[in-house]
């Protein structure tokens, strides 16, 4: 709805700007004058429109949308041209809806495999999730409706999530929980950002200025409006002056009443209402003015197919027989056990639930195949399943190969509380042990929306596909893969932990007392199990495929340095097997010698390449500085400190095929020296060294400093060497010599 924003602003009061920035209702926007309301909708992973206000988390009344993927299955596709064209999907059905903006994607890290809605967010690593969170924001936008990059930022737990405070380190913001933001923003300006509900180091994401202006505004550059998570805002005054434009949903007129006063009183400068208004109109004049006509349903649900096929991960395919047991020469002799092959799994619960146009089930997409359902879903009583588990068994024992659909229930994974345990259900692991007993041949098929441990029981089963919440194509995806019509290609963008006292967050999740600290820092998912050599049950990165690759001359060339260096990696990829597929070749950095402790290795780069067998291509990922760098804790910006790099090439954070150091001369990276500073701050800076070397002269008989000794003096303060009577200068002198160095 093109419209002057300016003339309209000049002409509002002040009463209707105040109330401009909070909703009408539950979904729209006000309208004013000429001005019309827009309607917002969930997200991410499908359309849930609903015609009214009332049941705000549950199924009823959205209308019918196609639900692709889960984030946690689109994101383990590793292919950002796939997840652009289901963003294009979703802006499609979105704009034929007569909404204006699709609430999603998002991109909080999974900090703990336990946070409930794990299944809503992409990865355990920053990289990725900002690379395929962009391409999804680019989709839906393309078709001139717009997005919500939420929920900005650390929101990484339900447990408490309305009033947690996320206590995180500068350090660890910056290289884990605000990258895949950043990265949305700078490269393809979502037209909103939602904000947690959370507070961050004590404040609501809703009211931190630091984050929705310093950070995001100014540094990154953001041009659209900031909206709250709906019931995120306590304070609205507080929330305009820090950066947030538009409250969602209606919250009464109470706080358009106090904004009014506020500017009144002169505690909030209109020119702050002005600007936030000057966006919610901004918003609505760049919306579509006109719904398109429908959308094509069964091409949408054939890419919902495609997608959830190329986000299932192939953890595990041993040969049983003398063949791998994947892919099923056909479904002769096959059984299924399971309630969710016929009952799938394949969206979460809270406000992404979407009313699917049409749902596959795997037992129906099979065919003709024996079925047992083996469990109960919700596990009943023991008798029940142990009939159950009996008869599944009897019909095992002839059957030439098992394939067991495991998963957890619904109620285990939803938006607003956190999972209650890591694993499957007592009564599937049962069933599952039950049936291996007398048949080796056994598939187990997984339906999770995060990591599940299965160390307990993934010996019973030769080969395991992970499938995540696959959407309502997810059925029918599976047994493409199942019966080879498509080669598994996708892998994992989160650790499978053997348990969950290994994960990071243990011991510091969900915290207590209102405050949840990131005790972990930056060592989150991979970088946490690598730097403590932890054994996992599947790497960051790992997934399997029905043919095998070689990775063979590894190369990085550096030009530039410090803040301009960059490194060309190259690598030749060869499909060794006998099928075509697809290899998803990932980019590792460390920098083993640093001020501060970095992980031993970090995505960041990948490329996914299809290839027919025997051949081969040569794969180019280039990294940029900031793929090197560190944010300095003390100097507040990023720094590439100079020294040698090692770039993994890999097939995961745990198999890498050829690795090159290289060296990078970097940039400065001392502070600002005072007397506080130590001996080693002083001599590493270089007016600080000229100065003070000189007088680093021990006291005449005094014999030379071993190694002990000097280790001591390098680490003192320059003031208490004074302190100690060891330095030949005086508090004054030294004072002298700070100011020294500080004039350069
Ligand atoms: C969720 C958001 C969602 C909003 C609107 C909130 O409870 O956290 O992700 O977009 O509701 O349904």
């Amino acid at each position: 709805m093109a419209f002057d924003v300016e003339r309209v602003l000049a002409g509002l009061t002040l009463e209707e700007k105040a109330s401009l920035t909070s909703g009408a209702d539950f979904w729209h926007t006000k309208a004013v004058g000429d001005v019309p309301a827009i309607m917002v909708s969930d997200g991410p992973h499908g359309l849930r429109k609903q015609p009214d206000d009332v049941d705000h988390l549950g199924l009823g009344g959205s209308v019918p949308a196609t639900c692709f993927p889960t984030a946690a299955a689109l994101g383990s596709s590793w292919d950002p041209a796939l997840l652009r064209r289901v963003g294009e999907a979703l802006g499609r059905e979105t704009r034929a809806n007569d909404v204006a903006v699709l609430l999603g994607p998002g991109v909080n890290i999974k900090r703990t495999p336990l946070c409930g809605r794990n299944f809503e967010y992409v990865s355990e690593d920053p990289f990725v999730a900002g690379r395929l969170a962009a391409a999804v924001v680019e989709g839906i936008q393309s078709q001139g409706v717009g997005t919500s990059l939420k929920h900005f930022a650390a929101n990484n737990q339900e447990t408490d999530r309305m009033r947690v405070s996320a206590d995180v380190d500068e350090r660890t913001l910056r290289e884990i929980y605000l990258p895949a933001f950043e990265h949305v923003v700078t490269t393809v300006q979502p037209w909103t950002v939602m904000c947690a509900y959370n507070k961050l180091n004590g404040t609501y994401a809703s009211q931190h200025e630091w984050l929705l202006t310093t950070v995001l505004r100014d540094e990154w550059g953001f041009e659209g409006l900031v909206v709250s998570d709906w019931g995120a805002v306590h304070d609205r005054v507080a929330a305009l002056a820090a950066g947030l434009d538009l409250q969602m949903p209606s919250a009464g007129t109470r706080p358009d009443e106090q904004v009014v006063a506020a500017v009144r009183a002169g505690e909030l400068p209109e020119e702050v209402l002005d600007q936030a208004v000057r966006r919610v109109l901004a918003l609505v004049a760049r919306s579509p003015q006109e719904p398109v006509d429908g959308f094509d349903v069964d091409a949408h649900h054939a890419l919902a197919r495609e997608a959830a096929a190329a986000g299932a991960v192939l953890l595990k395919n041993d040969e049983v027989d003398g063949a791998p047991l994947l892919p099923l020469g056909g479904t002769d002799g096959v059984l299924v056990v399971g309630e969710f092959a016929r009952t799938p799994r394949y969206q979460g619960a809270g406000s992404s639930q979407v009313n699917p146009t049409r749902l596959d089930t795997a037992l129906d997409s099979l065919g003709d195949v024996a079925f047992e359902p083996g469990f109960t879903i919700a596990g009943g009583p023991d008798g029940d399943d142990e009939a159950l588990r009996h008869t599944a068994v009897e019909a095992a024992r002839g059957a030439g190969t098992v394939v067991a659909f495991l998963g957890l229930p619904g109620p285990d994974e939803s938006e607003g509380y956190d999972r209650p345990r890591l694993g499957l259900p007592d009564n599937q692991v049962a069933a599952l042990a039950a049936v291996a007993a007398v048949n080796p041949r056994v598939v187990v098929v997984l339906a999770n929306g995060s990591a599940v441990s299965l160390s307990d029981w993934r010996d019973h089963a030769p080969a395991i596909l992970e499938t995540w919440l696959g959407g309502q194509a997810g059925g029918s995806a599976v047994v493409d893969l199942l019966l080879g019509r498509v080669a598994p290609a996708g892998k994992l963008t989160e650790t499978i932990p053997h348990r969950i006292e290994d994960t990071p967050a243990f011991g510091n999740f969900p915290g207590e007392q209102g405050h949840v600290r990131y005790g972990e820092g930056v060592l989150v998912g991979y970088r946490w199990y690598d730097a403590r050599h932890d054994d996992v049950a599947y790497p960051f990165g790992h997934g399997l495929s029905y043919t095998s690759f070689a990775y063979s001359d590894v190369t990085a060339a550096v030009s530039g340095a410090g803040a301009d260096a960059r490194v060309d990696v190259a690598v030749t990829v060869t499909n060794t097997g006998t099928r075509a597929g697809a290899e998803v070749v990932q980019v590792y950095v460390g920098d083993p010698v640093a001020q501060v402790q970095r992980p031993v290795r970090e995505l960041k780069g990948f490329a996914k390449v299809a290839l027919e067998p025997g051949s081969s291509t040569e794969v180019r990922i280039s990294l940029d500085a900031r793929a090197l760098a560190y944010w300095h804790p003390k100097l507040s910006r990023w720094v590439v400190e100079g020294g040698d790099f090692v770039i993994d090439v890999a097939a995961s954070s745990r198999d890498v095929r050829g690795s090159v150091t290289v060296a990078v001369d970097g940039e400065p990276t001392y502070g600002e020296i005072d007397e506080m500073s130590t001996i080693g701050e002083w001599l590493a800076h270089p007016v600080g060294r000229e100065v003070l070397q000189p007088l680093l002269v021990l006291p005449e008989g005094m014999p030379p400093l071993d190694d002990t000794m000097e280790a001591m003096m390098l680490d003192m303060p320059a003031r208490t060497l004074i302190d100690f009577g060891i330095a030949p200068v005086t508090y004054e002198e030294l004072d002298a010599l700070v100011a020294r160095v500080a004039a350069g």
